[in-house]
């Protein structure tokens, strides 16, 4: 008794600690708030690129002394791209020593894969299926963006993809919902770690709010065009999952969805995320996403433009200048109610207080840190880690690998095997350019092997960058032959071919998704001098790989694996590390399947070979995707055997467990993705064929076997019905338990009522 009146005497003391934390801050803003002039407010809501070096001399030109002199009146409450402590340091003191309210700016930047160590692009890294990994890579990321003076990341991007064409899909986590939700959350929790006011946390950014990875036709910033189930059940789960994880930004899309610019979509922004949702955070738009309303056709003008995006919610302008220009004049005119500014503010205004800006406005500017933290060994250990696991071994036919470690000539071929910048990929943040382990280094740190290098074909020419286009060699064919004459007189030919760094990201849409410019050419003339082919693909996407599937027996898909990228491909074509990486992605058959994703739906002619003719599918190809997602294979083999359900029935307040035997039948120990899917027969609307509803990654020895076990439960058969409610619906379910999507073997249920 004496327990349990003291235990709830702490949970008094608990929740009133809370609540008078909450009241004060609360407190602090409307009382901050309460001294702000329209202007202030309209301020609070503006963000600017950085247009300065700050540490230099006085800004010159009336575009730089207009934005420094809003910088200095209080009208920039938060600035991107911003980088360094001294830079950071010299900005924040103009806002927090000159401007009469003293308010701190909120300091931005894109640290999507990293900071100083680069990890793999998210979509490789989500092939990890390693939540914890990705915790850690998002924590170390924030670490090193804290100690460089930042305290504000846009990531995680979790827009799912079903479209290859489209650049993008290298900063997602892939096509499905499920396993997206998960790391939405990993991320966001990464970034933020526990305590946001801790010094090398940073505020994530759930992005791009909504819809934004169904671009038509894979052309970035085309339109959308999808039902209101498609945008409950497949867009917005990883968005509500950030939010229950506690992100604290957004930033919306730039894209429209139901002909509405998402930007000025109120019913997405303030009724669901702000209202259904309960997030108290803020939503910055998307780089002059307000502005850009305009050519949609949804804005007449700058104004309208202005007055649209803060009645749909959207809180801060980054970069198209029309809040801070135009606010004031809306809400003097009556057009804009300032209680909407005065809950946009409120809201920016909590993001900085929780990161505890006010108490120090120079916490994260410590020359120190910077100094010490970026790019440390260790969190180099993390990203060779993140590297290994992030590839999949799509093909390895007679067991060509691993390679052996004695003896061997190994010719290495390709412009990206010697390449120590590609492979760092788009969105590359702090990283010094060219700083990547190549592969040809991380082979030759094998030293039992000769290996010889030729480059074989330039895939392209020229620097590469983030505003260019990658310039890619369709003509000289120059070096055909002195690759040729290596891989002729060599035991295994290694060839490294793909994307360049960047061809994928952000504008960077492809309708050809084959080997880009002569690398396919040259892959067919070193196969009719040297059949041992190992083709390393280097992508930020998915590529069309069907002539590589069936011509070259071994492929590895090894995406841009960050500044470890050539130690982790030789520590897995050596077999020092066994490779347990799954695609979150469908492959394509050819580019005219796309969008080919795995949880497709059956219509009412489903078909089942090419040779049916009035059913659905194709006279040339089959359906199904070239490797599906949850596909990847292992240098040991993985036996499943002994599926059991423990009910053919279950209630929404039951569960039944469902079990499965994995056997490890190879001669190598290996890392297993056991994955569960449900089908949901009959619904109000017509469901998906199967989707992903739980996961384990398992490690066996030779000969070693495990029982798996998934819990069913009712919020796992749970869709956005007919009703537009999350819900279930009594009927009959397949329970699935495989290596990947295609797992057939089915048991079934039903939920009674
Ligand atoms: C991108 C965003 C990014 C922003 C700031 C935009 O073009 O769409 O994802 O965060 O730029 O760099």
């Amino acid at each position: 008794m004496k327990k349990l009146i003291y235990s709830l005497f702490v949970l008094f003391f608990i929740t009133s600690c809370q609540n008078s934390n909450l009241t004060e801050k609360e407190k602090f803003i409307d009382n901050l708030i309460s001294q702000m002039t329209i202007a202030e407010k309209a301020g609070q809501m503006n963000q600017y690129n950085g247009f300065w070096d700050a540490t230099g001399p006085m800004p010159e030109g009336d575009y730089q002394k207009k934005r420094y002199n809003e910088l200095k009146n209080g009208q920039v409450g938060s600035m991107l791209n911003v980088i360094g402590v001294e830079e950071i340091r010299a900005l924040q003191k103009i806002a927090v020593e000159e401007t009469r309210l003293g308010i701190p700016l909120i300091f931005g930047h894109d640290v999507i894969h990293g900071y100083k160590t680069m990890f793999p692009i998210p979509l490789a890294e989500s092939s990890s299926w390693d939540l914890e990994l990705m915790q850690k890579s998002a924590r170390i990321a924030a670490t090193e963006a804290s100690a460089d003076g930042l305290n504000w990341t846009f990531a995680p991007m979790v827009d799912i993809s079903r479209d290859a064409r489209w650049g993008r899909v290298m900063e997602g986590a892939g096509e499905d919902p499920f396993l997206g939700s998960l790391i939405a959350k990993a991320r966001v929790r990464g970034f933020q770690g526990e305590d946001l006011s801790e010094v090398n946390t940073i505020v994530a950014c759930a992005k791009h709010f909504a819809g934004y990875g169904f671009s038509e036709a894979g052309r970035d910033y085309n339109t959308t065009d999808f039902n209101h189930y498609t945008l409950h059940n497949t867009i917005m789960p990883p968005f509500k999952a950030a939010v229950d994880a506690g992100v604290r930004t957004f930033m919306n899309s730039f894209n429209t969805l139901d002909e509405i610019p998402a930007t000025g979509h109120k019913h997405i922004q303030r009724d669901i995320l702000k209202g259904d949702w309960n997030f108290d955070g803020f939503i910055v738009s998307d780089w002059g996403s307000i502005d850009q309303m305009i050519p949609h056709g949804f804005a007449s003008n700058g104004e309208h433009a202005a007055e649209l995006a803060v009645i749909a919610g959207s809180d801060m302008d980054m970069e198209s200048s029309l809040y801070v220009s135009k606010l004031v004049g809306l809400v003097e005119s009556g057009k804009v109610n300032e209680e909407l500014l005065d809950d946009a503010v409120r809201r920016i205004l909590r993001v900085k207080y929780e990161l505890g800006l006010f108490d120090d406005p120079y916490k994260y500017c410590d020359q120190d840190r910077s100094d010490s933290e970026l790019g440390s060994e260790e969190n180099m250990m993390v990203a060779l880690d993140a590297a290994k696991k992030s590839i999949v071994l799509l093909k390895n036919d007679n067991g060509l690998l691993p390679l052996k470690k004695q003896n061997q000539k190994i010719a290495i071929i390709g412009q990206l095997a010697n390449d120590k910048n590609s492979t760092l990929g788009n969105w590359r943040s702090q990283v010094e350019y060219n700083s990547a382990v190549s592969v040809v280094e991380g082979m030759k740190k094998y030293k039992g092997n000769k290996t010889i290098y030729q480059k074989g074909v330039d895939l392209y020419y020229g620097e590469t960058n983030f505003h260019n286009r990658v310039k890619i060699n369709f003509k000289d064919k120059s070096d055909f032959g002195k690759a040729k004459l290596a891989a002729a007189t060599s035991d295994v030919v290694i060839m490294v071919l793909g994307e360049e760094g960047h061809q994928s990201g952000e504008g960077r849409s492809r309708t050809n998704i084959d080997l880009p410019g002569l690398q396919k050419e040259l892959l067919k003339e070193i196969k009719k001098v040297n059949k041992n082919i190992v083709l390393v693909v280097m992508s930020g996407r998915p590529l069309d790989l069907t002539w590589e599937d069936v011509n070259i027996p071994a492929i590895v898909q090894a995406w841009q694996l960050g500044s470890k990228s050539g130690d982790a491909i030789a520590q897995v074509l050596y077999g020092d590390y066994n490779p347990s990486g799954k695609l979150t992605m469908s492959f394509p058959r050819n580019v005219g399947q796309v969008p080919v994703y795995y949880n497709f739906k059956n219509t009412g002619r489903p078909s089942t070979s090419i040779e049916q003719v009035t059913n659905s599918g194709y006279a040339d190809v089959e359906n199904s995707p070239l490797y599906s997602f949850g596909y990847g294979l292992s240098y040991t083999e993985f036996k499943y055997s002994d599926f059991e359900i423990s009910s053919s029935t279950m209630t929404k307040d039951s569960k039944i467990n469902a079990s499965i035997r994995v056997t490890n039948t190879g001669n190598y120990k290996g890392e297993e993705v056991v994955q569960l899917y449900l089908r949901d027969i009959v619904g109000s609307i017509a469901r998906p064929m199967k989707e992903l509803k739980g996961f384990e990654k398992i490690e066996l020895n030779p000969g070693e076997s495990k029982i798996v076990n998934f819990e069913i439960e009712n919020s796992l058969l749970e869709f956005y019905s007919y009703n537009n409610v999350w819900e279930s619906e009594p009927g009959k379910f397949h329970v699935f338990i495989g290596t990947d999507s295609n797992v057939r073997d089915h048991k079934e249920f039903y939920l009674t009522n």
